[in-house]
């Protein structure tokens, strides 16, 4: 087997974020370096808690966590509370933390790995996007160290904070902007000029959902799998409660699975713009699905999911953490 991929971790945790740590710990082929949050799902001060505590969850403290930007370049914070309690964590909460984030921001510590590293990081961001704009206006002479950035967000169709926009996007589309405006589709282009981007949204995302049922088997697994089932037990029910499906989509372990399995994920590099203007489409990725504007591709965006095959692989490596 290759060596482990070393990767960098920005987050939102939130149910799904928390899920998304635990499958890094949990498999062979990721080398979790660090871990940055942004406030979205709910404030920073609680998403950097949260992911201390799940951290502190899978005996992993060695991990150095630090605390980003608190809200959006332009925009108010507007957070997803109602989704996930707002301690962003509903229904398990686990203990406080043992220990307390770096005294640096985000930003410093993401620098510091990206000097760091014996080899270019692997980004990957399942919040809003506020503390990724900061790395492309601030470390751009480390492009070359960054291998791509995989980001759970957007959506080529319907959103799911408003019809237009997917929440990740549209809690903070300029910074969303900034970051697809220096994009470009893997594979292609410089590594000195652009960051390669993979863009997971929600057409791959809504069939990555997981059911009571899942819950149940990953319950007396261990620790780790009676936190995600309490986790599923208050995100399931949401889903259940707010859209009527039977499951919850656990939208941001699908950018780790696509890191551990190649296979899992179809994309299709296309151009992505950002609405950065209209009160009714703010935070719309405007994806060019048919080549229609001539504009060259600055993602490889996300159009299908082997879901069977994420589910039994997310399942059996939460069922074996402590
Ligand atoms: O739209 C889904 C995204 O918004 C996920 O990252 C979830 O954690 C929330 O942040
Ligand atoms: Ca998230």
């Amino acid at each position: 087997m290759s060596a482990p991929r070393p990767i960098l971790l920005d987050c939102d945790p939130g149910h799904d974020d928390a899920i998304a740590i635990m499958l890094a710990i949990a498999d062979p082929s990721i080398d979790l370096r660090a871990v940055t949050t942004v406030a979205g799902n709910v404030t920073v001060e609680n998403t950097t808690r949260n992911a201390l505590r799940v951290l502190d969850m899978v005996e992993r403290p060695d991990i150095p966590v630090a605390a980003g930007r608190d809200g959006p370049r332009v925009r108010t914070l507007s957070t997803a509370a109602v989704m996930h309690g707002d301690s962003g964590l509903e229904g398990p909460l686990p203990s406080e933390p043992t220990r307390a984030a770096l005294d640096i921001p985000a930003i410093e510590l993401i620098e510091q790995q990206l000097l760091d590293a014996d080899e270019p990081l692997t980004l990957v961001a399942t919040g809003p996007l506020t503390n990724m704009a900061d790395v492309v206006e601030r470390l751009p002479h480390l492009r070359s160290r960054i291998r791509e950035l995989v980001l759970m967000g957007g959506a080529v169709d319907l959103g799911n904070w408003t019809p237009a926009a997917e929440f990740n996007i549209w809690v903070d589309p300029h910074a969303a902007d900034v970051v697809f405006k220096a994009a470009r589709a893997p594979g292609e282009g410089s590594a000195a000029d652009a960051i390669a981007v993979t863009m997971i949204g929600l057409e791959v995302t809504h069939r990555a959902w997981l059911t009571d049922e899942h819950a149940d088997a990953l319950r007396s697994t261990g620790r780790a799998g009676h936190f995600v089932a309490e986790l599923l037990d208050h995100f399931v029910g949401f889903h259940q409660r707010r859209f009527g499906w039977e499951g919850a989509p656990i939208h941001d372990a699908v950018t780790i699975a696509h890191l551990i399995d190649g296979t899992l994920v179809s994309t299709l590099p296309m151009n992505v713009q950002i609405e950065t203007e209209s009160p009714l489409c703010l935070g719309r990725t405007v994806a060019d699905r048919w080549a229609v504007t001539g504009l060259a591709a600055n993602a490889a965006v996300g159009i299908d999911i082997d879901r069977d095959h994420f589910v039994t692989l997310l399942m059996e490596r939460l069922s074996v953490l402590p």
